[in-house]
């Protein structure tokens, strides 16, 4: 095929997220030419899932009981509704149930095509925060079906429906300055030019299964929060396996940290699904036991809001240390 013909046929979808609209919020361009790219797993069968499919596979319920008055049928639109219904109390829970067996088939998301994208299907969000002078926090999200645990000695720990997961570019006049990787319950910080890159777009590495977020490939310990060591009790692993980019069909936002509000920045990115205050997966299973603090099936999260949009630092906590280079004292 003519190149020109090629052209033709993606760049229509490939450039629709960067026309403003009128009236709509506008992002810069460099967020979108600095995205990170994702490695996802080579042998991770879930995959980066469309949004829209978590609401057609799932009931909102709070405590287990459906919410007879929920709108029917739920979308990326409405489902902000269910925050007058329940608040944080509603998880989307699916139909089949978490340890369905066998296995529904949209647990497994999205492959990305050749090209890296996800085309039938949105599993990314994109919010811009501008806190003035200049400087701007970009924020890049994940979204998967599912997250399946680690395993140690056979048993498996941390399974939930719905895995959101995220980094963050923190900008100065359009250069970036440092970038977060969430990684379970925290992460890690670096320079961006310690980082590894496509081009200008630092890579983030996906843990089978996990898919939290590291700036190298390997295992990766995890049992205490930001600190990555090569072995332990919960460890994940993460390689080259197929490349995911997040901007094609991500929806975007401007996020105002006075007024805690959203406000679409590509055409026909739905502001319910950004406003939901609910859970994104199944409760925890009443009863679910735990070994040392672990169980096998744990609450899905919430979303995007919830993340610390309004930061002081590139961390979403303190102490918040930004690694000038990549620490590494494993094997690959
Ligand atoms: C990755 O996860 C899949 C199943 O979720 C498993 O079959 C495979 O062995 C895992 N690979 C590694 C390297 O842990
Ligand atoms: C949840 O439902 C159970 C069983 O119906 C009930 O015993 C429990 O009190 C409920 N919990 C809450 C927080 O409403
Ligand atoms: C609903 O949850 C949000 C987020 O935690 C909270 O800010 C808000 O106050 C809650 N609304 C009600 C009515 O409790
Ligand atoms: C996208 O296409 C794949 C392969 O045909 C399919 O398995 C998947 O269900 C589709 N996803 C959505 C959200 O339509
Ligand atoms: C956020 O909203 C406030 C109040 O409307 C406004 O003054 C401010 O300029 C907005 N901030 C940004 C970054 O747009």
């Amino acid at each position: 095929m003519h190149l020109i013909s090629r052209l033709a046929l993606v760049a229509p979808l490939a450039v629709l997220p960067f026309i403003p609209s009128v009236g709509a919020a506008t992002i810069p361009q460099y967020v979108y030419d600095y995205a990170p790219l994702i490695w996802l797993h080579s042998q991770d069968p879930y995959r980066p899932s469309d949004l829209q499919q978590q609401l057609d596979h799932t009931t909102p319920q709070v405590n287990w009981t459906t919410i007879a008055s929920a709108p029917a049928p739920l979308t990326l639109d409405n489902l902000d509704q269910l925050n007058d219904l329940g608040n944080t109390s509603v998880y989307l829970t699916s139909h089949e149930g978490i340890d369905a067996s066998p296995e529904p088939a949209w647990f497994r998301g999205i492959t990305p095509d050749k090209q890296g994208r996800l085309t039938n299907g949105s599993g990314s969000v994109i919010v811009l925060v501008d806190h003035g002078s200049g400087n701007i926090d970009a924020f890049y999200f994940y979204f998967y079906a599912y997250n399946k645990g680690d395993k140690v000695l056979g048993l498996e720990f941390g399974d939930h429906m719905g895995d959101w997961e995220h980094n963050m570019i923190r900008f100065s006049n359009g250069a970036p300055q440092a970038i977060w990787y969430s990684q379970h319950a925290s992460g890690q910080a670096f320079t961006y030019s310690a980082v590894e890159k496509k081009g200008i777009r630092p890579y983030a590495y996906s843990g089978n299964g996990t898919h939290a977020n590291y700036v190298i490939a390997g295992k990766h310990d995890h049992t205490i929060p930001g600190v990555n060591l090569p072995n332990g009790f919960l460890v994940d692993y993460a390689d080259r396996g197929l490349e995911w980019d997040p901007v094609f069909n991500a929806y975007s936002y401007t996020y105002n940290t006075t007024t805690r509000s959203f406000e679409a920045a590509s055409p026909g990115a739905p502001l319910g699904l950004v406003n939901f205050n609910g859970k994104w997966g199944d409760d925890q299973p009443p009863g679910e036991p735990s070994i040392f603090g672990e169980a096998k099936y744990v609450a899905g999260p919430n979303g995007p809001k919830f993340k610390t949009l309004d930061r002081k630092h590139v961390c979403p906590s303190t102490p918040c240390i930004v690694l000038p280079f990549k620490i590494w004292v494993g094997k690959e």
